[in-house]
């Protein structure tokens, strides 16, 4: 997958992309990290990416000229791929949004930064605007970094099996259920007798249960999709009759 990033400030990713799974998934080329300085598209003497907003008020605007030359310039006009614009304002960014781009072959990703961008980089640049949630940052990059991180995760071989996606929060639809490792017993914290049973079967079914338990206790909004037996529906009724006793 190829990821671009349009940004005044590319130093800012050059670390968090240099460690861990993504450096690994760019080392083994299942990622490539592009980092476009759209300062670099503009024709002025003294580089000029923002001005005043029309009509008067404070925080500078970034023009349209060198976002859509830079933008078109790599994925076309119409674009090849996704452009996500990264503003407060967009869609709040889900683990259903990064399933979806991480099938893409590749993305775009613009940085806004100072006051924001103009508004017709928002009505013709951008294909979608996604928010990582409801608070400012002074950039974007902070939020590209978070959509690419969740993103690449996602594309097929990132991730080895030890690490696998499949059983995180929010990829099966609700939380995950408790994780343990060894010592098996930690000061006065010993780990539930049915991890060590040797009972697959019964790991499973504490594990789901744990889970529901866990989704109702901290996120029940999730649960209004949740596919559930009859057995799983007893147990949360157990949990509500629990978690609202006086
Ligand atoms: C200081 S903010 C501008 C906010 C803008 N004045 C507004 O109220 O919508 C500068 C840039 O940071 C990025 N940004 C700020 N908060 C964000 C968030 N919650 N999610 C994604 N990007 C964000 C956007 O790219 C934005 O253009």
């Amino acid at each position: 997958m190829q990821i671009h990033i349009f940004t005044l400030f590319p130093q800012m990713c050059v670390g968090p992309f240099g460690e861990s799974i993504i450096a690994r998934a760019v080392a083994r080329g299942l990622l490539t990290i592009h980092l476009h300085q759209f300062r670099d598209y503009t024709h002025d003497r003294h580089h000029t990416v923002d001005d005043a907003q029309y009509g008067g008020g404070p925080g500078m605007v970034l023009k349209p000229e060198p976002l859509f030359e830079a933008v078109e310039s790599v994925v076309g006009a119409p674009p090849s791929c996704p452009v996500v614009l990264l503003t407060p304002q967009g869609k709040v960014f889900s683990q259903a949004h990064a399933k979806r781009l991480s099938a893409q072959p590749a993305i775009a990703l613009i940085c806004g930064h100072y006051g924001g961008v103009d508004e017709r980089i928002r009505e013709h640049l951008a294909t979608e605007e996604l928010s990582i949630g409801d608070y400012v940052l002074s950039g974007g990059e902070l939020a590209a970094m978070v959509v690419v991180d969740a993103v690449a995760r996602l594309v097929p071989g990132v991730l080895g099996d030890e690490e696998s996606a499949g059983e995180d929060s929010h990829a099966t639809g609700i939380l995950q259920h408790p994780l343990y490792t060894r010592p098996a017993q930690f000061r006065d914290w010993p780990v539930p007798d049915v991890l060590l049973s040797g009972d697959h079967q019964a790991v499973a079914k504490w594990r789901r249960r744990q889970a529901l338990l866990r989704t109702l206790a901290r996120r029940p909004d999730l649960l209004e999709n949740a596919a559930l037996t009859d057995e799983e529906r007893r147990w949360l009724e157990e949990g509500k009759a629990r978690f609202c006793s006086p």
